[in-house]
């Protein structure tokens, strides 16, 4: 049975005050929860904050990129070291934004999922086709080509480590979610991909979830579909009740 992960992608939102009180908040709703994993990806400023404020708790702190050099020259950027000694647990990668504004490639995503798995984080990778590729009917082909590409080297042991967030980037922070049937389908198909590559089992116990304008509202019957094992939220991650209703409905 895979177990359900309910992740909020924050974004650029929250600065350290807002985030004491959002954990406060959350930690009220999401109390005796145990019936899936839930995990809030913050802005890196925000981590120590958050890992403060959800200890002894069933609340897992992310952060939302991570550079794939141990160490080095690279003014600006983070390494999967100092988010682990920060009390990290996930980070997300290849999230379309990242992708869209931030020149992130299927090969950087592929160095960046390796160097966090092989420090010890866990992964959650965003994948995903554009509106046009759906259009095109090129759906399939876009999500086996980032699959492919950003898990090259990942062993099978380090699939236990990696989640992977199917995130149509036509739904994302746009209101238009993907219908149940479009979600479950591609979760599916992504499943097929990872079996064909590290074969059926590890396909059966790897987590995927949807992402795109998951809300209080339809996320009952997006993690209902077989395929669907949570949601990568963003919006509706950032007011702790609503959070709190899609962590009730992936019980
Ligand atoms: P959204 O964002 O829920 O606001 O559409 C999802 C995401 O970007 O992960």
């Amino acid at each position: 049975m895979r177990r359900k992960v309910i992740a909020g992608n924050w974004k650029m939102n929250k600065t350290p005050t807002e985030t004491k009180l959002f954990v406060e908040e959350l930690k009220a709703v999401s109390q005796n929860k145990n019936g899936c994993d839930i995990v809030i990806c913050v802005p890196f400023v925000d981590i120590a904050c958050a890992v403060e404020g959800t200890k002894g708790t069933n609340i897992k702190v992310g952060a939302q990129n991570v550079h794939f050099a141990p160490s080095g020259a690279y003014t600006g950027e983070i390494s999967a070291q100092m988010l682990l000694d920060c009390g990290v647990e996930y980070v997300v990668i290849g999230h379309s934004e990242r992708r869209q504004y931030f020149g992130e490639t299927d090969e950087t995503v592929n160095a960046r999922v390796k160097a966090a798995l092989e420090a010890g984080l866990k992964v959650i990778l965003c994948i995903g086709e554009l509106e046009k590729e759906r259009e095109q009917g090129i759906t399939a082909e876009i999500l086996g080509k980032q699959t492919k590409i950003d898990l090259l080297g990942v062993t099978a042991e380090q699939m236990k480590n990696v989640i992977i967030a199917y995130e149509p980037v036509w739904a994302i922070g746009t209101g238009k979610t993907a219908t149940t049937a479009q979600a479950d389908e591609a979760c599916g198909l992504v499943r097929g991909v990872i079996s064909s590559l590290y074969g059926k089992e590890t396909a059966e116990n790897t987590i995927i979830q949807y992402g795109g304008s998951m809300n209080a509202k339809n996320a009952s019957e997006l993690l209902a579909c077989v395929n669907v094992d949570g949601g990568l939220i963003g919006g509706a991650s950032l007011k702790a009740p609503d959070f709190g209703v899609i962590i009730n409905a992936a019980q």
